[in-house]
């Protein structure tokens, strides 16, 4: 592909949604009904998405040599080797058992890259995350209908089994999970869905990311050949309910792995909408093409100094990027202010500090 295919950046390609800062308002309002319910329950606040982690990891990314121009963007301009700390995590914002299906997160905090901070609050800070989840889109690609599927699953807060179907429903999108939100005592259908273990998944950014000249989506690929032997392995049937952490504590007790970070960049306006995060952008007409590889080397993955910094202290968040990687789009619009609503009630309730990190020896063993 020539680089006069891919669209190239201007501010102009995102188009707020009418009454959209009021639907927004409403879905973060919403989010911290239920998650002052989380906190009531435990006596301990959790992210309102992404509560239970699964291992914290630290490692790096390498940067591939000779990238070409189109995807030589951003922090992937030039070769470089930036440490990292990743978070692994499930979707539901409370802590369900691992035996039954969840969306898998992976965030990156990508640590010493340049450029311009893209919030104005967080010019001294040199990092860039990537948030990431183990499918291509997300059911509900835009702020209103986001709200919908927020309003529902406040509706079942206090059902645990309900709200783990519905999130897990919404992970592989669809008409089901549309269906889900037009009957009242909806039964969210959860049979057959994959509950493989979490080191093999393909973990995709779901919306659009400026690609500095350009625009992307982003993805983390397993790499070497011990996390692609686990992609669809699913939990046996011994799998207790903190298995996906016992999976990631053994992996990385007597091994490394590496995962390949790719791009997938808008190549037509119409077939690849930014403002809609629940279509997918066609591989045939732009495939993901490598960027960057991350490593990671054995360790121990969920010591107790560990989980208190990851669960705690650290914050993963898009809009923690660099000016080059702006978040786009309708649902990345909304995701400003429902993290940092999330992230400034758990610090304040667990009387912890919020600060952003700019080194890899920050992180405890
Ligand atoms: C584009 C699709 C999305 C992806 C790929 C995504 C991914 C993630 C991941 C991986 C985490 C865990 C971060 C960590 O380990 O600390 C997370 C947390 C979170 N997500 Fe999302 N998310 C998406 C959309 C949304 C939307 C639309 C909202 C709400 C409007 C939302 C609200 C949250 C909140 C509140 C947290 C917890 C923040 C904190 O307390 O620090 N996410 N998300």
């Amino acid at each position: 592909m020539s680089t006069a295919t891919y669209v190239p950046y201007n501010d102009n390609l995102e188009q707020k949604q009418e009454n959209e800062d009021q639907i927004i308002d409403s879905v973060v309002e919403s989010m911290m009904r239920v998650n002052t319910r989380v906190f009531d329950k435990h006596r301990h606040a959790k992210r309102d998405a992404h509560a239970k982690c699964h291992g914290v990891l630290t490692g790096h990314v390498t940067v591939y040599d000779n990238l070409p121009p189109h995807l030589a963007q951003g922090v992937f301009a030039r070769p470089a080797t930036y440490p990292v700390v990743i978070r692994l995590s499930t979707a539901p914002g409370d802590i369900h058992s691992d035996k039954l299906p969840s969306p898998r997160g992976m965030a990156i905090k990508m640590l010493g890259v340049d450029g311009p901070q893209l919030l104005p609050n967080r010019q001294d800070a040199t990092t860039q995350d990537l948030l990431l989840v183990n499918h291509p889109v997300i059911a509900f690609g835009h702020a209103s209908a986001y709200l919908k599927t927020q309003k529902l699953l406040e509706k079942h807060a206090d059902d645990p089994d309900m709200v783990r179907r519905i999130v897990a429903a919404l992970a592989r999108g669809g008409s089901k999970a549309l269906h889900a939100l037009g009957i009242d005592n909806p039964v969210v259908d959860t049979l057959g869905a994959p509950n493989n273990h979490i080191l093999g998944e393909t973990f995709f950014s779901m919306a659009a990311v400026r690609y500095g000249d350009y625009v992307a989506k982003l993805c983390a690929a397993p790499l070497s050949d011990n996390v692609r032997a686990l992609t669809g392995q699913p939990l046996g049937d011994d799998a207790d309910d903190s298995a996906l952490r016992n999976l990631v504590v053994d992996f990385f007790n007597g091994q490394g792995a590496e995962y390949e970070l790719r791009a997938q960049l808008l190549t037509d306006i119409e077939k690849m909408p930014i403002e809609d995060a629940s279509i997918e952008w066609p591989q045939e007409d732009s495939p993901y093409q490598p960027v960057a590889r991350l490593t990671i080397p054995p360790q121990q993955a969920y010591s107790p100094a560990r989980r208190v910094f990851a669960d705690d202290v650290l914050s993963f968040n898009p809009w923690h990027c660099i000016e080059a990687h702006r978040p786009m789009g309708s649902i990345m619009r909304a995701r400003i202010k429902a993290y940092e609503a999330s992230s400034k009630f758990r610090h304040e309730m667990n009387a912890q500090p919020r600060i952003e990190i700019d080194s890899i020896g920050q992180v405890p063993d």
